[in-house]
């Protein structure tokens, strides 16, 4: 059975970010074969077109583990109706310089969860304008706009009881659209 390295990029550094935490249990739901890392971006400098040529440790770092995954998995909070700077900062990093971009081509999925009722939808929208720039292809159905509620996460880090089915279903739509990109 052929393996797939997931790359979770998640667009907050709180600690107890509910979008990590959602990274982590939602990565359960998946099958024995798809590994899932999360990528760090808050050591990332602010990106500068003057370092394109000499990129940073921690850029290259991000660039070598998206080259070496077969799919992407973004979940990221909504911030004033956006994604927050730090994510966009990371894209920006990882698609320069120009023409070596590591994104092209490697399936995603968009997730997020935010306080607010309409749950990062339009941060997800921004999210998918800027990938497809970036020749990201993304999973577009089911969407998944999440508000963090009491029991979203179970004391053991699992997706609580409520929100199990409509998870895996995510799941099970985003697996099979990784391996038909990865194939
Ligand atoms: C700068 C800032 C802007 C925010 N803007 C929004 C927003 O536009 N929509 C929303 O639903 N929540 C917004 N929030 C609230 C976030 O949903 C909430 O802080 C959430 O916990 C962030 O995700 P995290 O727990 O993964 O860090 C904002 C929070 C911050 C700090």
């Amino acid at each position: 059975m052929s393996q797939y390295q997931i790359a979770v990029v998640v667009g907050s550094l709180r600690h107890s970010s509910f979008n990590r935490q959602l990274a982590h249990a939602i990565e359960k739901l998946a099958p024995p074969n798809f590994s899932f890392r999360q990528v760090t971006i808050g050591d990332l400098p602010l990106y500068n077109q003057d370092d394109d040529a000499n990129q940073a440790e921690p850029v290259k770092r991000l660039k070598a583990e998206i080259v070496a995954a077969q799919g992407l998995l973004f979940v990221t909070p909504e911030y004033n109706r956006s994604i927050p700077g730090v994510l966009k900062n990371a894209i920006d990093h990882a698609s320069r310089p120009y023409g070596q971009s590591a994104w092209a081509g490697k399936p995603a999925g968009v997730l997020g969860v935010s306080v607010g009722a309409i749950g990062t939808s339009l941060a997800q929208q921004h999210l998918r304008n800027i990938l497809a720039y970036l020749d990201v292809p993304t999973l577009g159905q089911p969407e998944a706009f999440i508000q963090a509620k009491e029991g979203l996460i179970d004391q053991a880090g699992n997706i609580g009881a409520d929100s199990r089915k409509f998870m895996q279903d995510w799941m099970d739509h985003y697996v099979a659209w990784v391996i038909k990109h990865a194939a």
